[in-house]
């Protein structure tokens, strides 16, 4: 969490490393972290309201249909605490209908936009604590004390970003939070499922090009970051489902033989190469508990019609099943 001067150029110079070994790599690869610049988040959200990208309508009508159920499983004065916190547009739903919740914690990587999210949501919750926690969620990471009366964590992880780690990685991220959340703990995750490939495919190459420029944006980050001159112009984003792999994936094809410097190195690119930025993988019921069974014990799931999309509600393992309030959602 860079918090002075020292801390921002340790943060900077560990994210030029990063960049630098990615495209060094085989094939070449840019972390999806380096998306979030300003320009990418926004591109980001306006991607989330595209009729095509039908996640985010899917995971907020099984938020705003099951509401009830959704709160009775948390239980009262429960700190809400999102990961990857976004817009916080779906915890707001989950804090209008929680009982008396006591607090609400999104943690997010991206220190700026989180301060202005926490802000926001103190003036539409007014007598809520928030308690923003900027920190890397992906590495191991503590709550901070919350050193007032309160009900459980509910972890609540949106919106598929799950995806966007190799199972492996997301099974050991989910136990690390469990650990994190602590006794009687909640995990809220939405998910996308697997579906066939012309909807995926869709979702990931809308007409209005906002996916391929939210791809094509990586660049200009990494400029910024690690003293670039790609020129985004010259690279060609691809979006596609693999159904094999049961992920989409992204990637960047050079449209030209080029010479790239980035991170004090000297890349060279014949037209056709690619640089991969992304996998987001889609997963059915039965894969998402066994990623998270280290963790968590599964006590509810619930979807939209066209069952595209679920939201999975999990005990921690160190709760008994049954026990609390979760018992009411069986
Ligand atoms: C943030 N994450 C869940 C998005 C996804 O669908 O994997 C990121 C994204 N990539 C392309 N479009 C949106």
């Amino acid at each position: 969490m860079p918090t002075r001067m020292s801390d921002f150029a340790v943060a900077r110079s560990a994210a030029r490393e990063e960049i630098r070994r990615g495209l060094r790599g085989n094939p070449p690869a840019i972390s999806p972290k380096f998306f979030y610049d300003r320009v990418g988040s926004d591109l980001f959200e306006q991607i989330t309201r595209t009729p095509e990208y039908y996640l985010t309508a899917a995971e907020i009508g099984i938020l705003e249909t099951n509401l009830q159920e959704i709160a009775a499983g948390i239980g009262p004065h429960a700190v809400l605490a999102e990961i990857a916190a976004g817009s916080a547009r779906k915890a707001r739903i989950l804090l209008g209908g929680l009982e008396a919740p006591a607090a609400y914690a999104p943690v997010d990587i991206a220190e700026e936009m989180l301060a202005g999210q926490a802000a926001a949501v103190r003036r539409d919750f007014p007598d809520l604590r928030v308690i923003p926690v900027a920190a890397d969620f992906s590495a191991d990471f503590a709550f901070p004390p919350f050193d007032f009366d309160h009900g459980r964590i509910a972890v609540f992880y949106a919106g598929s970003s799950l995806g966007n780690f190799e199972p492996e990685v997301a099974s050991a991220l989910l136990a690390r939070l469990a650990r994190a959340a602590g006794p009687g703990s909640r995990l809220l995750l939405g998910v996308d499922r697997k579906k066939d490939k012309a909807t995926l495919d869709r979702a990931y190459n809308d007409p209005g090009g906002l996916n391929a420029a939210f791809n094509r944006n990586i660049l200009n980050n990494v400029n910024r970051l690690a003293d670039g001159d790609f020129d985004p112009a010259r690279w060609i984003p691809h979006q596609f489902y693999d159904e094999e792999k049961g992920r989409i994936e992204l990637w960047l094809e050079s449209a030209v033989d080029q010479t790239v410097r980035v991170a004090g190195e000297t890349l060279r690119f014949r037209a056709g190469d690619r640089i991969h930025t992304e996998n987001s993988y889609k997963y059915d019921v039965d894969e998402v508990l066994a990623l998270a069974a280290p963790g968590w014990l599964p006590l509810h799931h619930w979807s939209d019609p066209t069952e595209g999309f679920s939201v999975f509600l999990f005990a921690g393992r160190d709760t008994p099943p049954g026990g609390g309030a979760a018992a009411t959602v069986e």
